[in-house]
């Protein structure tokens, strides 16, 4: 156990690769020294709690090896969901199921003790990617069993249509086809440079806080300090707010469309919508599918001639953040891309990828804003670049999809199971034997058994 625990260090140069038996065995491994009774954590140390939408995509692995541990993972998430008041339906981006004194900003930050709202467990105000029906649908397609499956599906899929109300109740009162976010880390790409112009808008809190990342990661790769002033700013606002959704979308000083959360809601509602009707949901169906109707209306908004690809807008200023993330080629996975961009977005989605060895870099490699190893700013993440092969193979575009499945496999290859990792060396940075990682490789290897 200990020796996949480190191994990751072991192999970086030359051809020096790990073999497809010892990485099924560590990705295995690795889920298994994560789980924590039901729920995984990302990484032990850094990450002690559980987080949205890995737990969507650590799913996905546990379904290769454990199907009832991998519907549990829903379960557990479905634990911090808000039951009552305004916010009702919200799934939280943390679920604090235990206590760890190794995370800032912890439960006792976030004010849930007096909020007044029904759930199980201390959560966080703000949310993450809702790519979870995505990942439900991957699973039903994986030789799911059925009777496990019947026991399991409504309830989490009832869970979910309540979240995706949420969803654009709060996050789209005026009903324009596109969800804003109110935090970098709603996103999940926390500290990616697309939000550094939004961000210059919220106040830097004055008051004393201690970090606990930069104890198990090196500042390098970690956000910077006045991020970091400005997120707490906003958690700090929520709370201030009285987690009003109404004065959240009026005042809060940070509400950005984000394409990677606008492409992931819509892709995961489509397949909400097909699960709905499965299970004789007709109304909660045709509900997401007018909101699919409004958001494939309005996304052309969202496309910049210049860079040549969708992106992320300040929705208080109304400007395109024009910084070239791969968030950005999330809208193929959303079904969102137009025909009339398409074949462009290839292109420029090509064009990176032959700029770095190892695709699909956060940041493009050529933009000043690029930095290897920083947070969000350059690196890969491997379960971001499936959803985007994922994307491409659904528009037709196999090749590229091909591409980008053959570098994601190099990098499993030659580094293991990295939280992210340096699109110019393919080694590994940020936390180890990741959850989320593994998952993704499980998945992947998975997939391609069932082609074979
Ligand atoms: C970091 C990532 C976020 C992820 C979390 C746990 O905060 O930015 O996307 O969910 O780690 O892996």
């Amino acid at each position: 156990m200990h020796k996949v625990a480190c191994w990751p260090h072991r192999k970086q140069v030359g051809s020096d690769m790990y073999s497809e038996k010892e990485l099924l065995e560590a990705a295995r491994q690795t889920l298994i020294d994560n789980d924590r009774g039901g729920y995984t954590i990302p990484t032990a140390g850094l990450y002690p709690f559980q987080w949205n939408w890995d737990a969507g995509v650590t799913a996905l692995g546990w379904m290769t090896f454990d199907q009832q541990r991998a519907w549990d993972e829903f379960h557990a998430l479905l634990r911090g969901q808000w039951q009552s008041g305004p916010q009702e339906g919200l799934i939280p981006h943390i679920v604090f199921h235990q206590a760890a004194s190794s995370y800032f900003p912890g439960p006792d930050q976030w004010g849930c003790e007096a909020d007044g709202v029904v759930r199980q467990v201390a959560t966080t105000s703000i949310t993450q990617p809702p790519l979870h029906a995505s990942m439900i649908a991957a699973m039903l397609q994986m030789n799911a069993d059925a009777q496990i499956t019947q026991k399991n599906l409504l309830p989490i899929v009832q869970g979910l249509v309540r979240h995706h109300r949420w969803w654009y109740r709060c996050r789209d009162p005026l009903d324009t086809g596109l969800v804003f976010s109110s935090h970098p880390w709603e996103s999940g790409m926390d500290n990616s440079p697309a939000w550094d112009e939004p961000l210059k808008a919220v106040p830097r809190t004055t008051r004393a806080y201690t970090r606990k990342d930069l104890g198990h990661v090196d500042s390098s790769m970690r956000p910077t300090q006045e991020f970091y002033d400005r997120v707490v700013y906003l958690m700090d606002f929520n709370r201030e707010v009285g987690f009003d959704p109404g004065r959240i979308a009026k005042e809060s000083p940070y509400r950005v469309n984000d394409i990677g959360i606008i492409s992931i809601l819509n892709g995961a509602s489509l397949q909400l919508a097909s699960l709905c009707e499965g299970l004789g949901l007709q109304d909660d169906a045709l509900f997401l599918r007018a909101r699919c109707a409004m958001t494939a209306r309005a996304i052309g908004q969202l496309w910049s001639e210049k860079l040549g690809q969708y992106v992320s807008r300040d929705q208080i200023t109304g400007q395109l953040l024009e910084v070239p993330t791969h968030a950005g080629f999330l809208s193929w996975h959303g079904r969102l891309v137009e025909p009339a961009h398409d074949a462009r977005q290839l292109a420029t989605l090509l064009a990176w990828m032959h700029e770095t060895p190892y695709a699909l870099p956060s940041t493009r490699s050529s933009h000043p804003a690029f930095e290897p190893a920083r947070y969000w700013r350059g690196p890969i993440w491997q379960h971001l670049s499936a959803l985007i092969q994922d994307g491409l193979a659904r528009a037709g575009h196999r090749g590229a999809s091909d591409l980008l499945a053959a570098s994601m496999q190099s990098l499993f290859s030659q580094s293991g199971f990295y939280e992210d990792y340096r699109p110019l060396t393919g080694a590994g940075v940020g936390g180890t034997h990741f959850s989320w990682t593994a998952a993704t490789y499980l998945f992947g290897r998975h997939v391609q058994s069932l082609r074979a």
